[in-house]
């Protein structure tokens, strides 16, 4: 993509916009994170999601410490997406009362949440690339990882509560 400099200016106010509201939605996935552990029957599952929530507090730090250093505070903006899938997640989880079903449900939730970070911090880590933030690249992709890395827990662990929601 090449860019003019007056494009870059506006890349960079879609850059930190986009990180104030992947503060948000990281602020609020540390808040949905306990419940979900409560909820899980599986305790692989809960694990999973106890482990993440270690991460995604570290995400938070990440992204207050690149927003410090860009605009000098951590302000965020409304991540609209989060709170669907929040709410959607919410309401699926009510409405199993089965605990093998409740537990793919978690399952589900949390995949979605997933998928959403995983296609926020691809984008983040494009745009801090070309805009030369090489720190800003590299703690992007450490975020991605872990993000990349929950899925696929998820997806190991939905092989056998799968299995027993289904028998
Ligand atoms: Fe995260
Ligand atoms: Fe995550």
């Amino acid at each position: 993509m090449k860019l003019f400099s007056a494009n870059i200016e506006d890349l960079r106010t879609l850059y930190v916009t986009n990180l104030q509201k992947a503060l948000d939605m990281e602020q609020k996935i540390t808040k949905a994170l306990p419940t979900m552990i409560e909820k899980s029957t599986d305790p692989e599952l809960a694990n999973a999601f106890r482990t993440h929530l270690e991460e995604t507090r570290g995400h938070v730090a990440k992204l207050e410490a690149i927003l410090r250093r860009s605009t000098g505070d951590a302000s965020t903006q409304t991540c609209k997406v989060i709170n669907g899938l929040t709410t959607e997640a919410e309401d699926s989880i009510k409405d199993a009362a089965d605990p093998a079903i409740r537990d793919i449900t978690l399952i589900a939730a949390g995949q979605q949440v997933e998928h959403h970070e995983i296609a926020v911090y691809g984008t983040l880590r494009t745009w801090a690339g070309i805009l030369g933030e090489t720190d800003d690249v590299n703690i992007l992709n450490s975020i991605l990882d872990e993000e990349e890395n929950a899925d696929q827990i998820l997806t190991d662990i939905s092989d056998h509560v799968n299995l027993q929601a289904a028998a």
